[in-house]
């Protein structure tokens, strides 16, 4: 627990750069331990999150180094990994225990999967389900973690996602790589593409279509990747700069792939001044400069497939619609009731306890703004995104704002505060 004290704070300035983007980090390392040969991963996010899957991909076997924050990975082939003498902690990480799951279901040995308390609460029946049905056999304690997998023998299916959600997607694709036969996934809305466009960099035998990804069992080369900033994180002092009024920042070398930044959609929508500068690609991601200056917000409404584009993005949004005159309105949200809290309950509550005007609906919320805020004692609860989504409404509240814990945020963002504190955020 590490307390966080947040002064309203004048202008924000300055230019910046975010750590490394979380779910490339995950998939690069994961592929890297399974690629036929060395990889070399630059830009390594090491978070909380991240560090859970380091550390699982050593027990299995695999040997990475860590070189001035950059990781050498030996892999050996996509049967070279061993059994962990020991359960695998993935700490707080969704994405650790469900692309791991992925990759032990294709291991001729068992598994266990565990991790603390805020992961064992989430849903694993939706990796199990299609797991099982390529052949893997995995106990859960209820649908949750703990979890034992036997794996080996799979063999190819053709799913329908129910949900919208990368990481069984990527599951999916993962053990697909080591089933006897083709698998297809076929997903209702547009989730990150990350696993798919690294998979076809390491010469994996994937493609897609407008209908489906399909992914043959494959050896995987191993890469050089460079991992971009990631937006997820930057969208904390992108909010900022727009609600602190008469800020002006610049983010460099922030991830954009459009699978990722509903966000930016949305908060144009508002009228938002947010500036994409430059464009590069860096392995296979492509890559921009933001320039952000503060404006005066309207309202919106975000569903559908914005929803999935911008799904980690709820708690900051939120932020910003308490700023914006009129009433934002977001549906089509369910999955914010499964992620590391269940973010339509503790946004909503913890919000209003700054003054804001919002109301939870079973899939979403609805905001009625402006509001001048007020500084107030807050719960993080243990939600990195929570945290730092309140660490940014303090900017604008009146007095101080105490947010229990903002230790979780290095679980995404290890620096928040320090870098927030760069562009002039007055935070203790
Ligand atoms: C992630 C996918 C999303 C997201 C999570 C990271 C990934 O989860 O919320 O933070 O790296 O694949 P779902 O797949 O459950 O939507």
């Amino acid at each position: 627990m590490r307390e966080l004290r947040v002064h309203k704070s004048g202008p924000l300035r300055g230019e910046l750069r975010v750590p490394g983007d979380k779910s490339i980090s995950h998939r690069a390392l994961l592929l890297a331990a399974i690629a036929d040969g060395t990889s070399s991963i630059t830009g390594f996010l090491a978070s909380n999150d991240s560090l859970a899957t380091l550390t699982c991909v050593r027990s299995l076997g695999i040997t990475v180094e860590r070189l001035d924050g950059n990781l050498v990975v030996h892999g050996h082939g996509r049967h070279g990994l061993l059994p962990a003498k020991f359960p695998l902690d993935c700490v707080r990480s969704g994405t650790a225990m469900r692309l791991l799951t992925g990759i032990l279901a294709g291991q001729p040995f068992e598994s266990v999967l565990t991790g603390q308390e805020q992961l064992r609460a989430r849903p694993m029946g939706r990796i199990v389900e299609p797991l099982t049905a390529m052949g893997a056999r995995i106990e859960t304690d209820n649908g949750h973690a703990p979890l034992v997998i036997r794996g080996g023998g799979l063999h190819g299916i053709t799913y329908d996602m129910p949900i919208a959600s990368a990481q069984v997607k990527s599951a999916l694709l993962l053990a697909g790589l080591y089933a006897d036969s083709p698998t297809s996934v076929r997903e209702p809305g547009p989730t990150r593409d990350h696993s798919e466009r690294m998979l076809a960099a390491m010469n994996a035998r994937i493609t897609a279509n407008e209908d489906s990804i399909t992914i043959s069992p494959s050896e995987i080369s191993p890469v050089s990747i460079d991992i971009p900033g990631d937006f997820s994180s930057a969208a904390f002092p992108i909010v900022a700069a727009t609600i602190v009024p008469g800020s002006r920042i610049t983010l460099h070398g922030v991830g954009i792939n459009p699978t990722r930044t509903g966000l930016l959609d949305a908060l144009s929508s508002m009228g938002a001044s947010i500036a994409v500068k430059g464009f590069d690609t860096m392995s296979s991601e492509p890559v921009s400069d933001l320039a952000v200056q503060s404006a005066f917000l309207g309202s919106t409404e975000i569903y559908g497939d914005t929803v999935v584009r911008m799904i980690d993005e709820f708690p900051i949004l939120a932020v910003a619609a308490t700023q914006a005159t009129g009433r934002t309105v977001v549906r089509d949200a369910r999955e914010l009731r499964v992620k590391e809290t269940d973010r339509i309950a503790t946004a909503t509550e913890e919000l209003r306890k700054l003054g804001a005007s919002i109301e939870p609906t079973i899939d979403g919320f609805i905001v009625q703004g402006p509001t001048q805020l007020h500084g107030a004692s807050v719960s993080s609860h243990g939600d990195h995104r929570l945290a730092m989504a309140l660490a940014v409404a303090g900017l604008v509240a009146d007095g101080v704002t105490r947010i229990d814990d903002i230790a979780c945020a290095d679980d995404s963002f290890p620096g928040f505060v320090e870098l927030m504190r760069g562009i002039g955020g007055e935070y203790e």
